[in-house]
């Protein structure tokens, strides 16, 4: 049977069966799992059914398949919600495109209520978020559910997952017993950088743009997914009231403040359509530093009142109207490719364009990603572009879409110069020389020169300085680089001997253009400062291929100190073997991280550097949390049915903090079962298990003495 047949071993063939058969397995697990509350794999083993899977689509990327289960996550989660009917439709806005069709709307208005053109009509402006809306109704100020938009109509009920949104209060005070506020869920640009940088580490997929990453992260059935994801909420909006909030527009999205919630700084009260173009030019300016996706400014009649005599049309109110952002995009040259070695190896290639505003942003580098991305290729192969590929010389189209690195989405052949030739991308390194290798399903090309690449090891350097490694003060991306360029830091152990080799002597670092006694000796000391490092930051400082932030503290756990560690990656250098097993079991460690780190260590020229690393450091152990005490610590708990007192993510949070491990599924492994009111298959698979069932009341009073 394939399914005993090691990854690597696998024909193509088998493969594709093997697939085909995981393929089914998970799907029936997830439906077991999330529809029917039943399930009959435990975790462990749906966990690795799903990591060979994973194995496999990374060895073979040509077989993935469309209904690939590790695609399948969102959808099986979306069953799982419950529906929630809104109590006044949640509806969307009519479009404006252009000046006149602002002075149109007035022209509307005023004509249906009767108004003459000279009459005072105010409106509010303020940005359209690009997220996703989002209703919370509250009675007497207590947080009842949060629910999507969905057909308008009825939506789902994403109530654990909005209260781990911080802009979302639990409880507000002084607020009508029944308050329905609507606004937006969003992600900044910078958290939705950061949160692709750690699927990508991890193996997962990355989103397109912040929208998407905000609705597949609230739209997690899991909780603690959402909450480890960044969301953010502006409110501007409301459905049912039980008194009114206020009589203008302006005056409601005060209160909405004043109950907690944040608005957006940029509403402004504006008199008659051209005070309301000139927001929007406002608006438009600050778009590209905002930090967060804008697509357009709404403006709403301000006077309650006369929103109320305007009321609706089908599915759009005729008291509002969105003023879209003409679509970011402009055409200009490519003038060159420049091929950029970062700190893992890899070889990116980037756009050099003649300068063109886009969207008010002035774009002169796109990324390429990769070489099969240059030939119109995806990951999987298929075309892109139609097909077309990119030249040096070519006349492309530029966008900045949610992204803030800009994209090229087409190119023009008839503009295309006839001396233009297909792009080559390098086989070696333009730093160092070495030869560059793609792996099979790897789209990236890398070098293979290690810490002999300048480009590779400046970019290690300044990832082992960066904030979340060693965040050393005064020794920052710039410094790294001068230092590097005259030999004076080679690798990270050189920054802790730079007192030693330049604090006195003929040369000194107080006398390098830039610095003085007082600047140098602060340098000196925060260096000094650090030598003293928790054995997390040194892990991720170390900047190995996959291991990120969550991982590296993860693994610090796990081995408690550097010489575990260091023993434990040598010895499961074989990738194989208890210490190999013990690697793999840490949780959030694959085997791809796995296989990243036991190479590290198995690189002679690596280790010695940290080895001379570790000479200069005094590594901190990682201390569990003392759990000692707690009548739960290391036993599995799983809860069910609805728990009255707290949501959640909130008792899964205060099981974990008491050393417990809490399961979505009940096993034989598991030692105590929550039961709230409504619990189905999982009280009966207890009973019949004979394990320990408590309602919700019980576990508290079992918890409540630590
Ligand atoms: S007001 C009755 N204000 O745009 C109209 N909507 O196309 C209530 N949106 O579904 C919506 N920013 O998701 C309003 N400042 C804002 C908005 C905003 C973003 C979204 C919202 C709505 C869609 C309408």
């Amino acid at each position: 049977m394939t399914s005993q047949i090691a990854v690597e071993a696998l024909t193509k063939s088998e493969a594709e069966k093997e697939l085909a058969r995981l393929a089914q397995v998970l799907t029936r697990a997830n439906v077991e799992y999330h529809t029917a509350d039943d399930p009959q794999l435990d975790d462990a083993t749906y966990d690795a059914l799903k990591r060979r899977n994973a194995e496999i689509e990374a060895r073979f990327p040509e077989l993935k398949r469309t209904d690939s289960p590790s695609e399948q996550i969102g959808a099986a989660l979306a069953e799982g919600f419950s529906k929630v009917t809104h109590a006044v439709p949640m509806l969307s806005l009519a479009n404006a495109f252009d000046p006149d069709d602002v002075m149109e709307f007035d022209g509307r208005i005023r004509k249906y209520l009767g108004l003459p053109a000279d009459a005072p009509l105010t409106f509010t402006a303020e940005p359209k978020i690009d997220g996703l809306s989002l209703s919370l109704r509250y009675e007497k100020g207590r947080l009842i559910h949060a629910a999507t938009r969905g057909d308008g109509a009825v939506g789902e009920n994403v109530t654990a997952n909005a209260l781990t949104i911080g802009d979302i209060p639990q409880q507000i005070a002084n607020a009508p017993d029944l308050l329905e506020v609507r606004g937006e869920v969003y992600m900044s640009h910078a958290d939705f950088e950061a949160l692709n940088a750690r699927q990508e580490t991890a193996g997962a997929k990355s989103f397109a743009n912040p929208r998407n990453a905000a609705a597949g992260s609230l739209r997690q059935l899991d909780a603690n997914v959402t909450k480890s994801r960044p969301l953010k909420f502006f409110a501007y909006a409301w459905g049912a009231l039980s008194a009114p909030l206020s009589d203008t527009q302006m005056g409601a999205i005060e209160r909405l403040e004043d109950f907690g919630f944040s608005i957006n700084p940029l509403t402004a009260l504006c008199n008659g359509p051209s005070a309301l173009l000139a927001q929007y030019s406002l608006i438009e300016s600050q778009r590209a530093t905002l930090g967060y996706d804008i697509d357009g400014v709404v403006y709403k009649v301000n006077d309650l009142a006369l929103q109320q005599r305007l009321g609706f049309r089908s599915t759009t109110p005729r008291w509002a109207i969105a003023h879209k952002f003409a679509a970011e995009l402009a055409w200009t040259w490519l003038q060159g490719i420049d091929i950029q070695v970062g700190r893992t190896g890899a070889l990116s290639p980037v756009a050099r364009l003649q300068p063109v505003t886009v969207g008010g942003v002035v774009v002169s580098n796109a990324t390429l990603h990769n070489e099969d991305y240059i030939k119109g290729l995806d990951s999987k192969g298929a075309e892109i572009r139609g097909g077309k590929d990119i030249r040096i010389g070519d006349w492309v189209q530029v966008y900045r879409a949610g992204d803030v690195i800009p994209k090229i989405a087409d190119v023009d052949l008839d503009k295309r110069p006839p001396e233009a030739v297909p792009y080559v991308f390098p086989q070696i390194c333009p730093e160092c020389g070495s030869a560059a290798v793609r792996e099979p399903g790897d789209a990236v090309r890398r070098c293979i020169g290690g810490l002999i690449c300048p480009a590779q090891a400046v970019e290690k350097l300044k990832h082992f300085v960066s904030r979340a490694a060693f965040d050393i003060e005064g020794l920052g991306a710039k410094q790294v680089e001068q230092f590097y360029a005259d030999g004076w830091i080679k690798e990270p152990a050189d920054i802790f001997t730079l007192k030693e080799r330049y604090g006195t002597g003929l040369q000194q670092l107080k006398n390098r253009e830039g610095w003085g006694e007082k600047s140098a000796n602060n340098l000196f000391q925060a260096i000094e400062e650090k030598r003293k490092i928790s054995l997390d930051r040194l892990i991720f400082g170390l900047g190995i291929r996959h291991v990120g932030e969550a991982a590296s503290n993860l693994i610090a756990l796990h081995y408690g100190s550097w010489t575990a560690f260091e023993a434990a990656m040598l010895e499961a250098s074989t990738g194989q073997g208890p210490a190999w097993d013990d690697l793999i079991g840490v949780d959030g460690v694959g085997s791809v991280m796995a296989g990243s780190l036991v190479n590290t260590f198995a690189q002679e020229r690596e280790r010695a550097s940290i080895d001379r690393l570790i000479a200069q450091l005094d590594v901190q152990q990682v201390k569990r949390a003392d759990t000692s005490g707690s009548p739960v610590a290391g036993k599995t708990v799983v809860f069910t049915g609805t728990l009255e007192k707290m949501t959640r993510a909130e008792a899964k949070a205060r099981a974990e903090r008491l050393g417990a491990k809490v399961s979505g599924s009940v096993s034989a492994k598991t030692d105590i079962l929550v039961a709230g009111p409504g619990a189905g298959s999982k009280a009966k698979k207890a009973a019949e298990l004979g394990i320990e069932t408590l309602d919700e009341e019980g576990w508290l009073s079992l918890i409540s003495d630590v």
